[in-house]
């Protein structure tokens, strides 16, 4: 059984206190810090890039793992490794047939490469990624926003990627879910197959942060 991350997303975080915020996460027990980086065009919202990286960096010694919702994200990589980025995960739908390359891109610069696909995109479209990188994300919600719903399809899909992963080679290899996950729907997403939780709603919104992060590691 691998071990189960926990990855709070900052997107639900005070923007004007996130130093604070991600030091906080770091004292409730959290394994990443889930940074969602969006440019207003990939989707409509633009949140933060490199600079918000860099001026977190210093606050925790968490791995910050960046989703980057964003158009040309082989462009954007060396200023989020200058940034004190740990690990890159970019979008299939956005880097098509150069993701291997990109994922290259990303390991070159001595960050963990992660790649993503939206939930109407076919899992089939990670496989070429399984051989390549470190982490594989699959949205759960459609990316731009946090505090959406679960989408149920995706427990078919994380199964589908896991035993791809286990038929290829790769039975360890992390895989990661994003969006709309809460207490009531982790334990199905990890018995799935996926073993890094992303949360953003849940965990902001707890009374007991530390709590929260530890139920969200499966029962
Ligand atoms: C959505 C982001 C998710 C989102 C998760 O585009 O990629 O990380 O912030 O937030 P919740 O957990 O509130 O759905
Ligand atoms: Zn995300």
């Amino acid at each position: 059984m691998l071990k189960v991350k926990v990855a709070p997303s900052i997107l639900a975080g005070d923007f004007a206190r996130m130093g604070e915020t991600v030091r906080k996460l770091e004292q409730c027990g959290a394994d990443y810090i889930h940074c969602d980086v969006m440019d207003g065009n990939f989707v409509p919202t633009i949140t933060f890039g490199n600079q918000m990286i860099e001026q977190i960096r210093p606050y925790t010694r968490l791995p910050l793992d960046c989703h980057l919702m964003v158009l040309h994200p082989e462009t954007r990589l060396e200023s989020f490794a200058r940034a004190g980025a740990n690990l890159v995960t970019v979008h299939v739908e956005e880097c098509r047939d150069h993701t291997v390359q990109t994922l290259r891109i990303i390991k070159n610069y001595g960050m963990r490469a992660s790649a993503v696909i939206n939930p109407n995109t076919p899992v089939e479209h990670l496989y070429d990624c399984v051989e390549d990188a470190d982490m594989l994300l699959l949205m759960s919600v459609h990316p731009g926003w946090g505090g959406q719903k679960f989408i149920p399809e995706t427990l078919a899909k994380i199964e589908k990627l896991r035993d791809f992963c286990v038929r290829n080679g790769r039975p360890d290899l992390d895989i990661e879910v994003d969006g709309g996950i809460t207490e009531e729907n982790v334990d199905a997403v990890i018995e799935a197959g996926a073993n890094v939780i992303v949360a953003g709603s849940t965990v902001f919104r707890s009374q007991d942060m530390r709590w929260t992060i530890s139920r969200l590691r499966g029962v």
